[in-house]
């Protein structure tokens, strides 16, 4: 290509004409805000290994709600940690559960902010796997169907408390049209499924599990959480989602799975990419100790998540990118 000097590609990247020519925005209101709510703590607890971020008791979430929705953040994503767990993970679909009094005291303060609620056991059970367990060839194993009327409970609980979108994330086969049953049943219709649809069985969640007390007392997630190798599976997994009703498809970890999120466009859904703890961890971990620059690694993650395809970029940066992303408009 003989073409140098008249096609100079860096006549688009003069100073001035530089944000004419970007093809990729972060807004806002494409970030959700992932909140940890503890039922056993008064004020909030910070985690240890997600420095920045900490649990937070049911009575402070009103003030929560507002101010992230005054920072212009559309919509905020719950996970609860009980005062108690079982093997049935009773506490998960109590109607005064962690989630269902959180639900209900954010909606009151903030009525206009999306809330989801994660629809998982783990942080339920005693065990600390996301259903019923019990036997499976040869070995204890989550149980598939057994724990499917477990999630349609726990969905309805969460819908009966006001959540706008509930967010299966326990990688059960039939979750999503077992769920989307159940709610219809309840007259529920108008609430939306965002399903985990491709989750992998992730080494970047460790922090989630000292923050969440998700981990687990035996085996691993490896025998329902999709293995990181495979990207077809991905898809043949997303693609039973939207067959079963899924509003929203996920995929989880964001960072290094972009490609599974850029071949997900394919299905025309609305599409979720959620940055992990670990992802969180390692950045803020870095730019803590001046080894990079946060501001500059942070919008560059999530700036890459959505050019990859992601429409919604759940982070835990969500607070401090939302003032950053409204400078940057
Ligand atoms: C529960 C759940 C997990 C995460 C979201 N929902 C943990 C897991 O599957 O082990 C991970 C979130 C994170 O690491 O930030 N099933
Ligand atoms: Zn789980």
């Amino acid at each position: 290509m003989d073409v140098f000097p008249v096609r100079r590609m860096r006549r688009y990247r003069r100073r001035i004409v530089q944000e004419l020519f970007t093809e990729t925005c972060v807004h806002v209101s494409d970030l959700v805000a992932p909140l940890f709510v503890d039922e056993g703590i008064d004020r909030p607890v910070p985690i240890g290994s997600m420095p920045g971020q900490a649990r937070q008791p049911v009575g402070d979430l009103p003030a929560i709600a507002e101010r992230i929705f005054d920072l212009g953040l559309n919509s905020a994503i719950l996970f609860g940690i009980p005062k108690a767990k079982d093997a049935e993970a009773s506490s998960a679909w109590a109607p005064d559960g962690v989630i269902q009094r959180s639900v209900r005291a954010m909606k009151e303060a903030a009525p206009d902010l999306v809330l989801c609620t994660d629809v998982c056991a783990c942080e339920y059970t005693d065990h600390g796997h996301c259903g019923i367990v019990g036997q499976r060839c040869g070995e204890d194993d989550l149980l598939n169907d057994p724990s499917l009327e477990l999630m349609n409970r726990i969905a309805v609980s969460h819908a009966e408390a006001g959540a706008d979108i509930v967010a299966p994330s326990c990688m059960l086969d039939g979750m999503v049209g077992s769920i989307r049953a159940a709610l219809d049943d309840s007259g529920f219709q108008d609430v939306l499924i965002m399903s985990y649809s491709s989750k992998f069985a992730s080494g970047f969640y460790g922090p989630f599990r000292e923050a969440a007390d998700s981990g687990f007392s035996f085996g691993d997630r490896t025998t329902y959480q999709l293995n990181p190798s495979n990207a077809r599976e991905a898809l043949l997994e997303s693609a039973l989602d939207v067959e079963e009703g899924a509003d929203i498809l996920m995929v989880k970890p964001a960072g290094y799975y972009l490609d599974i999120l850029s071949a997900l466009r394919e299905f025309g859904l609305p599409l979720a990419a959620f940055q992990v703890s670990g992802e969180y961890a390692m950045i803020r971990g870095a730019a803590d100790q001046g080894w990079i620059d946060g501001r500059t690694a942070v919008m560059e993650s999530l700036t890459c998540i959505r050019r990859a395809g992601a429409d919604l970029v759940i982070t835990y940066f969500a607070e401090e990118a939302a003032g950053w992303a409204s400078e940057e408009q």
